[in-house]
Formats: structure tokens, sequence, C-alpha cells
């Protein structure tokens, strides 16, 4: 008798601990279906359906990769063994908790996956900027790996050529942007202000932080900039940034025998030769909070409390516009600003004595910037050869040998010039670029 309840009791237990097994399978499979849904989701947002098949093919990868992504629900480990599944709260899983937790990554590590990949890229175009300014769009799109978000303010008249033009394109280029035209226009709070002091045009790019409220950071640049590399690479340069920094551009002369704003300026300017604007990368999320040191009151102002003032107070000295309220505004808060080195903006007045951009000469020019029209006149034929090679490169053709080759051949009658002289800089980080891409396609 007594074996018989012996075995029964034995019994008893082997079914408990089965029928904990089979609830504790089906809980988890349950979870990993939770887990599916809002995975992808988070696919879908990055548009990266491959990611996704080649997920679904090897279920085991899933919930690592989950954990990375911070959907994570074991935030509380003090869960007894006993609890049933279906009382548990939502953010707390069952049983495999320690086995989950052992997996568990760094929140540093969530932060980061969770991130916009994204490169928000900003330009002003008015008059008769239009084909300049597309050039520049294709040159981000050519070497970029990662998508992109054109941000193009343009007057009234041009919105349908723009249109026109990039909807041109096609419809591979078309995987890695999106585009939104806005008409040029002040912040809805004092615009008849701001209309009175302000020419539109020339100073969007001051207003953008309070236009674009719900983006958080943003590379401006002036339309006669061409990419020679991608446009991500610069866009890293935020996460560069300490607590201060709230904007990056880099400084206006490397020579302060022919620098303008330490020998003409007749207001204050940042550091030892002013900054230059034609790149400009915002955090406009801290550009929006911070309080800005001024000379006008003893209050730090807000950005958009501050503007109109100090155009008042400088209005009759300022020589270059909004980039001089930059240099004003930067000069009084300079631990606001990264500064980043010139090849991130070069211009021919870093090549047109003979070369004086150091960092150029090592690692080759990132970012081409033709100012004062020389992408259309014969002044520097080296800068106008390299717009005309991404204008005209037909999309889809090889780059190695339908742009960068014919380049190469241009550049060669351009050594006459002081810049055509260092035109193996232009070319330098450009090639690397290409093959890149090729490699990838
Ligand atoms: C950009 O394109 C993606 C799809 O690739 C879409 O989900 C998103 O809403 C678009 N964003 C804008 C600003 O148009
Ligand atoms: C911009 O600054 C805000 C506030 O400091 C921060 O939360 C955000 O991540 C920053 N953006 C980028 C792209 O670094
Ligand atoms: C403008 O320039 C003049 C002449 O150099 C100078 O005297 C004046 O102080 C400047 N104004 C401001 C607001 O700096
Ligand atoms: C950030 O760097 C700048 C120099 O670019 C420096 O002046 C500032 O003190 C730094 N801020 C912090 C919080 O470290």
């Amino acid at each position: 008798m007594r074996c018989y309840l012996h075995a029964f009791l034995l019994c008893m237990v082997f079914t408990f601990f089965s029928l904990l097994y089979v609830f504790n399978q089906l809980a988890s499979t349950l979870e990993d279906r939770d887990e599916w849904n809002l995975r992808e989701q988070s696919l879908s947002d990055r548009s990266s359906h491959d990611a996704g098949n080649l997920l679904r093919k090897m279920p085991g990868l899933v919930g690592r990769r989950d954990r990375e992504d911070g959907l994570d629900r074991c935030k509380s480990l003090s869960v007894t063994y006993w609890s049933p599944y279906w009382r548990l709260p939502a953010d707390v899983c069952g049983v495999n908790c320690l086995l989950e937790s052992t997996f568990r990554e760094k929140p540093g590590s969530a932060v980061k996956e969770r991130s916009d990949e994204r490169s928000h890229l900003a330009v002003v175009a008015c008059g008769t900027r239009l084909e300049e300014t597309v050039t520049m769009l294709k040159s981000a799109i050519l070497f970029s790996k990662k998508p992109l978000n054109f941000y193009i303010f343009a007057e009234d008249d041009l919105h349908d050529s723009f249109r026109n033009a990039l909807d041109s394109w096609p419809r591979t280029v078309h995987t890695k942007f999106n585009f939104t035209i806005y008409p040029i226009t002040f912040p809805r709070e004092n615009a008849k202000e701001w209309k009175k002091l302000f020419k539109p045009c020339a100073s969007q790019r001051l207003f953008l932080p309070l236009i674009l409220k719900e983006v958080d950071s943003l590379l401006y640049v002036d339309t006669d900039i061409l990419f020679l590399q991608p446009v991500e690479e610069i866009w890293a340069l935020l996460s560069q940034f300490n607590a201060s920094h709230l904007a990056a551009m880099a400084p206006e002369h490397e020579e302060p025998r022919i620098g303008w704003y330490n020998r003409f300026a007749r207001h204050p300017y940042y550091g030892k030769t002013g900054i230059n604007s034609g790149v400009m990368l915002m955090n406009m999320t801290r550009l929006r909070e911070k309080f800005f040191k001024n000379d006008m009151t003893t209050v730090p102002l807000r950005w958009e409390e501050i503007l109109m003032p100090l155009l008042q107070k400088y209005k009759l000295n300022i020589t270059w516009g909004d980039q001089d309220l930059l240099n004003i505004i930067f000069h009084q808060n300079p631990e606001s600003l990264y500064v980043f080195p010139c090849q991130w903006n070069y211009r021919p007045d870093h090549c047109i004595y003979g070369s004086n951009c150091q960092q150029a000469d090592q690692e080759g020019v990132f970012i081409l910037h033709g100012n004062r029209g020389v992408y259309h006149d014969d002044k520097q034929p080296a800068f106008r050869a390299v717009y005309e090679a991404i204008q005209k490169y037909p999309f889809g053709e090889n780059m190695e040998t339908s742009l960068l080759q014919l380049l190469e051949a241009s550049l060669l009658t351009t050594t006459h010039t002081y810049c055509g002289r260092a035109s193996h800089l232009f070319t330098k980080r450009l090639k690397q670029s290409i093959m890149s891409v090729q490699q990838r396609g």
C-alpha cells in the first residue's frame, strides 16, 4: 500500500513539472510573437525589409536582436518562480528572466540602435540657383550609403522646377532620399518685424531652428557645395559634440594674413579668423533650448530673442549678412561651437595663393565649396571641372569611368592655376568614395 502511495506521489510531482514545462514553452512562444510584432514595426520604420527576412529565417537570432533594440521586458527580476505567467505585469517576463538577463546589453547600445539613421540636409535656393542646388543634392546622393532627408527652401516660382528635376531622377535613386519643398518664410511670431529687417532669402538659415521645430538636427549647406564623400560622415560629427556644443562650422580662413574678418571686420567674430557658415551642422534641439550670452543685455537670450536686437545693433557694421551675425553670437558663446577642419568646407581661399589647408593636404577634400560663383566663370577652372563632372554624370553609369576619369582628364587642363596644381586633393577622397559605393553595388 505504502509503495503505491509513493509511486502516486512521484507521479504527481512528475506531472506537475511536466505541466510547468509546457506552460513555460507556451508562454515563451507567445512572448516571441509579441516581440515579432514590435520588431516588424521598427523594421518597417527603417524600411529595411531584407534584414527582416533574414531574421525570420534564423529565429535563433531574434531574441538577442530584440534585446539590443531595448524591447526588454525583464525590468524586474524579483519575480518568484511560482507566479503564474498570466498574472505577471506587462513589463515582467517569466522564468527565462535569468537567462535573458545574462544576454542583456548595456543601455547605451540600445539608444544607438534606435536612433535615426537618416541625415537631414537643408538648403535655401533663390534666383538662379536651381541647377546648382540640384547638382549639390545629386552629389549628396551619389556617395551616401545611408538615407537622406532633404529640406529645400525655395522661392515659390522655383518649386515646380525643383519637383520636376528631382522626380526625373531614376526610381532606384528615389529609394535613397525623401524631400520636402518649403516656401521662404519667417517664423509666424513677429513675421512683420522680421520682414522689415531681414532680406528673406539671405537670412532664412538663421530661422531654420524656429521653422523646423520638430527636427532635432540639421546639416545646412549653401547651394554651391559639392559633397565628395558620404553625407553621413559629416553627420557623424554630431555625436562628437560635448555637452555645450550646439553647432559646428569651419574657420573662415587658415591664413590670417589673407583673412577677411581679422583685417576688415567692424564687429566681433569667432576665433582668430572668424567662421564660414556655408557648411553648418546644427543640433537644433540645443539651439532652441540655449540661453545665449550677449552684449545687449545682462540677461541671456534665446535664439528667437537674440536675432533681431543683434541685427539692429550691428546692421551698419555687417558685410556678409547672417554669417556675420553667427560670428558675433559664437564670439560671445565660444563654448557652443565645434570647429571642424577646413577639408569639410574647402574654398578657393584654401588654394588660390598655394595650398594652405593642411588637413586637405593629408586626407583630401571632403566637401567642396565653390563660393563667389567659381562653378560658373573661368576664375577657378579646377572648381568648375568638379562641378561639371558631377552635373553631367548620368545616374546609373559607371562612376569610375563616367565621372572620375573624365574629371581627372579635365583637371589636367587646369594646372596653370594654383588650385589646379592642388587638384589631386579634389579627387583623393572622391576616389575612395566612388570605390566604396561601387563595391557595394
Ligand atoms: C520618407 O520615406 C519613408 C519610406 O522610405 C516614409 O516612411 C517616410 O514617411 C518619408 N518621410 C518623409 C518626410 O517624407
Ligand atoms: C541633440 O541634443 C539633444 C539634447 O541634448 C539630444 O537629446 C540629441 O540626441 C542630440 N541630437 C543628436 C543628433 O546628437
Ligand atoms: C561699427 O563700426 C564703427 C567704426 O569702426 C565703430 O566705431 C562702432 O563701434 C561699430 N559698432 C558696433 C555696434 O560695434
Ligand atoms: C566643449 O568644448 C569646447 C571647445 O570646443 C570647450 O570650450 C567647452 O568648455 C567644452 N564643454 C564641455 C562641457 O566640456
